[in-house]
């Protein structure tokens, strides 16, 4: 049976496209040391966690990007939940085939425990051990076993949805999001 779309969309794939346009994810920069030295990072939002145990998170990545290559030869990656300050170190990681070293500025200084790129502004960021890949005709599905959780200071995600960045707008939401994560630091939610 050939695969349509339903409305109004020449194709499938259309209309799978603008489905994905419409789903708004939080923005993470891929955090990685490129050739033995240099902080570097991707702007990514297939990104989502796995399991607790082990504790682990999956990132979804072009085949044909350059941080592909590099993250496989590095063996670790880092995962930068973006706070939405940070629209510029989005915009700066998903330039495609530049050279997206991280400027010191934006590293969280003295800080030797993490492997791979900690961004100081961020809402998070989680270590991991690059331990399987899953290779698609297009794309690789990365499995990062979680060694190092850093949580930062609490600030609202970025977001990205049909095609722009956003940030949560409604002060409502806002509130309700902060009493929630207060619920979760306390172990009332999990
Ligand atoms: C908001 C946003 C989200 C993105 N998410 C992904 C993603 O999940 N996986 C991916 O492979 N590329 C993603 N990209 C595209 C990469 O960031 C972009 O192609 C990157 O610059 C590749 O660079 P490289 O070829 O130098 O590695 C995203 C881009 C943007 C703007």
């Amino acid at each position: 049976m050939t695969a349509a779309p339903v409305g109004p969309h020449d194709s499938i794939q259309a209309a799978f496209k603008e489905a994905f346009t419409r789903f708004a994810a939080t923005v993470s920069v891929i955090s990685y040391t490129a050739l033995g030295s240099v902080p570097a990072g991707m702007t990514a939002t297939s990104m989502c966690s796995l399991s607790l145990d082990p504790l682990s998170l999956l990132v979804c990545m072009n085949r044909l990007a350059k941080s592909h290559s590099e993250i496989l030869a590095a063996g670790r990656f880092g995962v930068n939940m973006l706070s939405s300050g940070q629209r510029d170190a989005a915009e700066y990681c998903s330039r495609p085939g530049a050279i997206k070293r991280l400027p010191d500025e934006w590293l969280l200084a003295g800080d030797g425990t993490a492997r791979s790129p900690v961004l100081a502004h961020g809402v998070a960021h989680l270590d991991c051990r690059l331990v399987r890949t899953y290779t698609e005709p297009t794309h690789s599905i990365l499995i990062g076993e979680v060694e190092r959780v850093w949580i930062g200071p609490k600030a609202e995600p970025l977001l990205y949805c049909n095609r722009v960045y956003r940030r949560f707008d409604d002060e409502g939401d806002t509130e309700a999001m902060l009493r929630v994560w207060d619920r979760v630091a306390f172990g009332a939610l999990s």
